[in-house]
């Protein structure tokens, strides 16, 4: 049947998906032979779907109206198939507080934090850098990828501006402890109990930041794949996979860790549950280590398309 690959939307991230994990899925389906369009759901309405004929999509949208269940409840009410989670993991997976919350009450470790609602700043208040944090400190909205709006504050004097610029994007703000250490991602396929993660990347960027840029424009950033002992690897991978059914998350993810330098302890940051699928991006990476190219993990994805 025909296929829709969904790219695009309204988020800070519809560039990345419109110009490159849009096209690549795209491509890739193509080269199976499987029958699949471009289908950008801000440009058309959604029930074109319908009319199109289309009997399954393949998300490839990020962040907000992609990434957050919006999407997922209209295709369940349309009855259409879709690749990765459903609506309650989706839209948990896109909130940073809501996911820490599930994540703590399911014993797994994250970066303690503080929220401030935005309009803490329509008070003129002076803002400061919560005591039980300390500095550094990240700041960041709490609905958004792709870094959009995230700083990593040194100084008391940078904390009121990087509330603001995170206040633009959100109604609340995330204050995130500093975990110093090794910034890590970790893959997963499948649901439930046939869930499997795949290698974990280690990402080393250069200038020590993994901004927007670094992401998807700068060939500077080194990715490490099968350099952690092993005891390490299996510790990381088994709590991706854990930090996935704690969401009940499906079909794939990318759980992001944080690696304490001073005891080797790892702490989740957050899910993706709809990965960047980027000529520079993770998942596709850490499958080909594992003998997926590209293209099957994307037929491999769509086979698991559902309501
Ligand atoms: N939010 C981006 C697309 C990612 O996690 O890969
Ligand atoms: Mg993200």
């Amino acid at each position: 049947g025909k296929v829709a690959v969904l790219m695009g939307g309204n988020s800070a991230e519809r560039e990345v998906s419109l110009t490159m994990s849009g096209p690549g899925v795209l491509k890739a389906l193509q080269s199976f032979g499987v029958d699949a369009i471009a289908f950008d759901p801000s440009e058309r309405e959604l029930h074109e779907l319908k009319t199109l004929g289309i009997q399954r999509c393949f998300i490839a949208m990020h962040g907000r109206g992609g990434e957050d269940g919006t999407l997922q409840g209209a295709l369940e009410m349309m009855g259409i198939p879709y690749t990765g989670s459903g609506v309650m993991a989706s839209s948990i997976a896109m909130d940073k507080i809501m996911t820490k919350r599930v994540w703590l009450s399911h014993g797994l470790p994250t970066p303690r934090w503080v929220s401030l609602p935005s309009n803490a700043l329509d008070r003129h208040r002076v803002i400061t850098v919560p005591d039980e944090l300390g500095l550094p400190v990240f700041v960041k909205p709490p609905h958004e990828g792709s870094s959009h709006g995230a700083s990593k504050v040194m100084g008391y004097s940078q904390m009121q501006e990087a509330v603001e610029l995170a206040a633009r994007f959100d109604t609340e703000v995330l204050c995130e402890e500093f975990i110093e250490g090794f910034e890590l991602t970790c893959p997963i396929l499948g649901d439930g109990d046939a869930a499997e993660a795949l290698p974990v990347i280690r990402i080393e960027a250069v200038d020590g930041k993994y901004d927007y840029q670094n992401k998807y424009f700068t060939d500077s950033t080194v990715y490490h794949i099968g350099t952690l002992p092993p005891e390490q690897e299996q510790e990381v991978r088994a709590l991706a996979l854990a930090s996935y059914k704690a969401l009940g998350c499906r079909g794939w993810g990318r759980a992001d860790v944080m690696l304490r330098k001073s005891d080797n302890k790892p702490f989740l940051l957050e899910i993706n549950t709809s990965p960047g699928m980027t000529s520079h991006s993770l998942v596709p990476m850490s499958a080909k280590a594992a003998g997926i190219s590209y293209e099957q993990l994307c037929l491999w994805l769509l086979s698991r398309a559902r309501l």
